[in-house]
């Protein structure tokens, strides 16, 4: 037994010591939480990311502003702020093709479109726009803006039998020993893609980790992969940017974005005869970072879950997971 092991055991053993111990784990892990988090939040030290991301916020309140019922003139100082953004992302390499920039030119387009419909010509601020909008005459068309929507074109499809879908979806442990073809997988992230994220940025990334050892090498140092067979393990990393969050009220804005993405990605996998499992990421920070070197994962990013997947077996043992009654979850108030 080595000295470490030795002073381990020892702390364990004596109540003082245990205490005193988790107590510094506690500190050390959360408090790496709130240094990375101020580090990267969006108004942080300014980088193409965080501009990007802060793009999308700002675009986003103009686009809610067009599809108001009782439209008023808005958005002087933001549409303002969003050109001046603009200009310091055009400083960046490789900004035209990027969504962010896409997007707020087009939104900028849109906004001018509005004011025109409702005769606000005159304004400054349309004029502000319209102005600037003449150094991205080139940037790619997109649809953006307010369109009406009609119940009767979208509730066919809406009512779909969810609950029997959702019942025959299973967390799955073993698979064909086969890759999931990239056609497959493409498919099931633009699915999952359709997940709603706060104020639309989108801060949710997959990555199929196909290099077998690397795939190896984070099965082996993830805690929940017991009872797979992990050979057939087709590892996907959902992860989510810390750059997109701008205030300390969104310190876990990431996780629950990465929920709702994780879980449309599963059931988007599943509609196409691809089984899946979640393996919670319960690690330590050291042992995340060494996952985001492993998989070169960039730094703002945070790891919120492995998925194993691959295509169904024809037949496979799985636990009963019951579920709690209705009273223990739903309480009306
Ligand atoms: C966030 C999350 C983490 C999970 N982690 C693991 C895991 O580490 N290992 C595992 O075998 N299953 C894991 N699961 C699967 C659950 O055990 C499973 O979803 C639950 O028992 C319900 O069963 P069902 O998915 O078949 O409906 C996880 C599920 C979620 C949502």
């Amino acid at each position: 037994m080595n000295l470490k092991t030795i002073i381990n055991k020892g702390i364990k053993k004596t109540p003082g010591l245990k205490q005193l111990n988790e107590h510094h784990k506690f500190n050390s892990q959360f408090s790496y939480d709130k240094r990375f988090f101020r580090k990267n939040y969006s108004h942080s030290k300014e980088n193409k990311e965080k501009l990007g991301y802060n793009m999308l916020l700002i675009s986003h309140s103009l686009e809610k502003g067009m599809s108001n019922k009782n439209p008023r003139r808005f958005g002087g100082k933001k549409t303002t702020e969003l050109i001046k953004m603009l200009s310091r992302y055009s400083l960046y390499s490789d900004y035209e093709n990027d969504f962010a920039f896409i997007n707020a030119i087009n939104i900028l387009r849109g906004y001018a479109s509005f004011y025109e419909k409702m005769g606000w010509q005159e304004s400054d601020e349309y004029k502000t726009v319209i102005n600037n909008l003449r150094e991205y005459k080139n940037i790619k068309q997109m649809d953006v803006g307010s369109h009406t929507i009609f119940k009767k074109d979208f509730i066919k499809d809406a009512t779909i039998d969810y609950r029997q879908f959702l019942f025959s979806r299973h967390s799955v442990r073993e698979f064909l020993p086969k890759k999931i073809t990239d056609s497959d997988m493409e498919k099931a992230v633009e699915i999952a893609a359709l997940s709603p994220s706060a104020c639309n940025r989108q801060m949710c990334k997959v990555y199929y980790v196909n290099d077998k050892t690397k795939a190896n090498k984070l099965i082996q140092l993830a805690q929940g992969f017991g009872g797979f067979e992990k050979d057939t393990i087709n590892l996907l990393v959902v992860t989510f940017n810390i750059n997109a969050n701008y205030m300390i009220g969104e310190r876990n804005q990431g996780w629950f974005n990465a929920g709702l993405f994780s879980m449309n990605l599963a059931n988007a996998l599943h509609s196409i005869g691809i089984g899946s499992c979640f393996c919670q990421f319960g690690n330590t920070v050291k042992e995340e970072e060494t996952v985001k070197r492993i998989l070169n994962i960039p730094s703002g990013e945070r790891i919120a879950v492995f998925i194993a997947a691959g295509y169904y077996c024809d037949k496979m043992a799985i636990p009963y997971s019951p579920r709690k009654s209705l009273n223990d979850i739903y309480k009306k108030i």
